[in-house]
């Protein structure tokens, strides 16, 4: 099984990003954890990060499709974008979608969920354990 994970803006500056909210690591320490699960598991991933809608709409196309399924934490974009959205869809892939924080125990504007409409299920204020359930989730699928 192969896994696209991508990660949206402003989450590449995870660990110096308001670390009361998202934590003291790194995407990169994310990424090693994802890495060490995924060994586990079988999994082969690749991971992404952009801050462009365009661009992580542009890797949903190629490499989704040359993936089984995608882990996605669009970040703010997850409130806004119907083209991520129609873009997750069309991939015809499982997505799950992850935040790490609890989007629905913040601002008002966070409760509209755009993309994770497009999604098989939402993860939200499992901090970087968000990710991995959705590994463990993913690799229960039928191949
Ligand atoms: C986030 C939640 C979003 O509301 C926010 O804009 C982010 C991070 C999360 O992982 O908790 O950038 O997706």
């Amino acid at each position: 099984m192969k896994v696209l994970v991508l990660n949206g803006p402003n989450l590449g500056t995870l660990g110096r990003r308001e670390p009361e909210v998202y934590g003291h690591r790194t995407l990169a320490d994310l990424e090693t954890l994802l890495a060490g699960r995924a060994r586990g598991l079988s999994i082969e991933l690749l991971c992404l990060q952009s801050n462009h809608e365009g661009q992580l709409i542009d890797w949903i196309e190629k490499e989704g499709a040359q993936s089984d399924a995608i882990i996605i934490n669009p970040g703010a974009l997850s409130h806004s974008s119907l083209a991520l959205a129609d873009a997750l869809r069309g991939s015809g892939k499982p997505v799950v979608e992850v935040h790490i924080s609890n989007v629905f125990a913040r601002e008002p504007e966070r409760h509209r969920m755009v993309t994770a409409a497009a999604a098989k299920a939402l993860i939200s204020g499992l901090g970087f354990e968000g990710y991995l359930a959705a590994l463990n989730f993913l690799a229960t699928l039928p191949g």
